[in-house]
């Protein structure tokens, strides 16, 4: 994908029906990952207290396309878009799913994060703004992502 291309970066937040093992959640990514890479949508996927927080990249309709099947998935209710902007480069491009075992706790402690998260269990609460952190700990590094 050339770096010129016009992209969406979308994030959103959602609450797992059912608390997820480890095994369910890299089930998840593994089928994400095959799928991703037919649709070019590159990302990132972290699961913690019942809370699931996904950034998805790609073409906007590639995006959208995929949003639209994953709010279905029954194993997961409440989705919350968090975030969602245009740009011509990608954050993940080296992953068509990558897998983050930060927790709450961890982005909570990231410098000018705010109190709203000390309980854990509040990914959804993440403002504009703490996402923006988020994403930018994610590209320098301070977050761990990790093949499954
Ligand atoms: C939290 C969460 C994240 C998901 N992320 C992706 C993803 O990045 N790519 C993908 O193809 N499916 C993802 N899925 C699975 C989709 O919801 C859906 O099962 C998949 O697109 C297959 O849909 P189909 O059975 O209608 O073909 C995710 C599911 C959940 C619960």
């Amino acid at each position: 994908m050339p770096q010129t291309a016009n992209l969406l970066r979308l994030v959103y937040a959602s609450r797992a029906t059912q608390e997820m093992s480890f095994t369910r959640v890299l089930t998840i990514i593994a089928k994400s990952r095959s799928a991703n890479k037919v649709r070019d949508v590159t990302g990132m996927l972290l699961y913690d207290g019942g809370i699931f927080l996904q950034v998805l990249e790609g073409a906007p309709e590639s995006v959208r396309g995929l949003y639209a099947a994953i709010e279905r998935d029954p194993r997961h209710h409440s989705l919350k878009v968090l975030f969602e902007e245009p740009t011509k480069t990608r954050l993940f491009s080296g992953w068509s799913m990558g897998h983050s075992g930060a927790t709450a706790k961890d982005i909570a402690g990231l410098p000018g994060m705010s109190d709203a998260f000390l309980d854990g269990h509040d990914l959804d609460r993440l403002g504009e703004t703490q996402v923006r952190t988020l994403l930018e700990a994610f590209r320098k590094g301070a977050l761990d992502l990790q093949s499954a």
